[in-house]
Parts: C-alpha cells; structure tokens; sequence
C-alpha cells in the first residue's frame, strides 16, 4: 500500500485559464502544453500506515488549504477503494517553488500516479489525468509526456476532461523552455482566484475562450512541422490574450514586472537578428523563453542581461512514472 512515483511540470503554450465548474475544476477552453524535464517532483503515498493523514511537502507539514487539496485528492481515491485507511504523503520538488513553472502541475501529477498505485488501482493515464485535473487544473497535462492537450469536454460530471498526449517528448528533442526568473516574490493573486476574477468581471472573458479553442488546432499543426516560428508566435499571441483578459478584469489583474517587459522586447530584437526566440508568460512575471538548442545559451544570457536572477532550463520531458525508491 506504498508508492512513490516522478513527474515533470508543464508550460502551456495554450493557456489554461477560466473554469466553469469551480469545484471539479473543468475549464472553459481546452489548452496545450509541453511536459518539461529535467525539473521532476518525487512524491510517495502510502496508506494504513499512520493513525491521521499527513503530509509532508518539500520538508515542511503542509496546513491549511494546501493540506486540504491533497486531502480531497486522496479522498477520492479511497472513495474508489475503500479501507485503505490513514494516508502519509512526502512529496519533494527539485526545482525552485518561485519559478512559476506551477509545481503544483508537477506535485498532483505525481500524486494521481502514486495514490493510485498506493492503493492498488492499475495504471490508467485517463483516470490518473481526471485526478490530477481534480487537485490543480494544469495537473492534468503533466501525467503524459512530449505535447499534452486538455480537452475542455462537455460532461457536467467532468468525466470527459482530461489531458491526452499529442507527440512524445522525441518529437521534438531540439526544443528549448528557458525560464527567466525575474521575481522570487509570491505572486499577489494567485492563478486559482485571478481566474475566477477574470471569469466573472473581465468583458473580453468569453473572446478569450473562444480564440484559446480555436488556437489548439494550429498549435499542433505547428508542432507536427517543427515550426519555432509558428509555435513561437502563436504562444506570444496566446499569453498576451490571457494576461489582456486578466488586465481588463476588475480589479485588473496586472502578472507583468518592468523586467518581464525588458525580456520580452529583448526576444523582439533577437528574432529581427535572426535568433529565433519567443516567450510564453503564466500568472506571474517570469517569461519562460521558446527556442532550439542552437539558441539556448544565448537565450541564458539573454534573461541575466535582462535581470533574471536564475534561469531554469528546460527540454520537452517524459510520462509521470512509478519509481522504486521511496522517500520513507
Ligand atoms: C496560467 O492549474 O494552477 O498556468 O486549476 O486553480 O489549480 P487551478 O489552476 P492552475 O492554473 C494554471 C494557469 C496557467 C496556465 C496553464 O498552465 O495552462
């Protein structure tokens, strides 16, 4: 009733960004994203163990809101088999919280896989996908590797909303994620309640919706020829159109600092260079920069030249995978 299982976080090149159902976290658009190695989060479950549920996040108890999420996860888990008892969760992320790239992507990822296999559920990517979905949105996306699309589905019960694998991760190894952290600091807003804000007040809210659908087709069509530059301006298009319905939210929602600005006009320039670069930008200030191995290190000095004090690099990464060595 033990097992530990690895997974990668994940960029969205589509943007995830509304739900319409709050509680069983369903969205008004699909998205797409890449699966990002080498970053992983290792998380072990194991049941009937302990007297009380505990869990343990990057060394520290988790409490409040953070603890109940993975609670109600594990709760739906021991809803499927039943006496499996007390739960105890040790999950540990070998990238920096601060870098945006959603550890909570890579964390309930990990998770669906391990409880699942803690409390002897076969391995099924479309059920491990719904129970991710379930503790973050983006969740869904990391349990596969290579190209992920979430398709928003229709099912009032959520059943056909999960994250299906476009291309693996050997599609296309030469692709580039660089994070450019220009902030440590907590983002005021968080995505969950920027969202929800942006749903209810933002007038270009349902534009939003509506392009974002109408940009996965494209994007996979770009993908499947290779295309930086096509894939690289559809991002840009895609964050600008998610952070401009976040802006016209009331209160406006506003993720960008003056060196996500400096980064972002310094990547204008290299493309008129000739060095193919483009960003992509969550709920946060730190632009993760898309280009080919040619270009990485360039793109490294790129984001220091522009103030980011770490830079994360990334390439398109693996499935979420059981592993043998367990965290205790
Ligand atoms: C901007 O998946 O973190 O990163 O479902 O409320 O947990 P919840 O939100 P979350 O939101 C991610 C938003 C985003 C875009 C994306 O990853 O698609």
């Amino acid at each position: 009733m033990k097992a530990t299982a690895l997974a990668h976080p994940n960029i969205a090149l589509v943007k995830y960004w509304g739900k319409r159902d709050e509680a069983r976290i369903l969205p008004h658009q699909s998205s797409l994203s890449v699966t990002l190695a080498p970053m992983h989060v290792t998380t072990t479950v194991e049941f009937g163990a302990v007297e009380a549920d505990v869990v343990e996040l990057n060394g520290a108890t988790a409490k409040g809101g953070e603890a109940a999420r993975v609670l109600a996860a594990l709760d739906l888990v021991r809803a499927l088999a039943p006496k499996l008892g007390k739960a105890k969760v040790v999950s540990r992320g070998d990238f920096p919280a601060a870098a945006g790239l959603a550890s909570s992507a890579a964390g309930f990822a990990a998770l669906a896989v391990a409880a699942r296999a803690a409390a002897g559920l076969p391995r099924d990517v479309r059920a491990e996908s719904i129970l991710a979905r379930q503790g973050s949105g983006s969740a869904c996306r990391s349990i596969q590797g290579g190209v992920c699309v979430w398709k928003k589905g229709t099912a009032l019960d959520g059943s056909d909303s999960f994250a299906e694998q476009a291309f693996p991760d050997s599609h296309w190894p030469q692709l580039r994620l660089v994070v450019a952290m220009v902030s440590r600091e907590e983002k005021e807003v968080k995505s969950r309640d920027g969202m929800r804000t942006t749903v209810e007040t933002s007038p270009y809210y349902p534009a939003w919706a509506r392009n974002a659908e109408a940009e996965i087709q494209p994007a996979l069509a770009a993908i499947a020829a290779r295309d930086l530059q096509a894939i690289g301006e559809l991002s840009e298009r895609n964050a600008w159109r998610m952070h401009a319905t976040a802006l016209a939210a009331d209160p406006p929602l506003c993720y960008l600092k003056p060196a996500t600005l400096a980064v972002i006009h310094a990547l204008a320039a290299e493309r008129r260079a000739g060095r193919p670069m483009y960003f992509t930008l969550d709920a946060g200030p730190n632009p993760v920069i898309l280009t080919d191995e040619a270009n990485e290190l360039r793109a490294v000095e790129l984001a220091r030249a522009c103030g980011a004090t770490e830079v994360v690099r990334g390439q398109p990464g693996g499935d979420a995978r059981l592993v043998d060595a367990h965290l205790f």
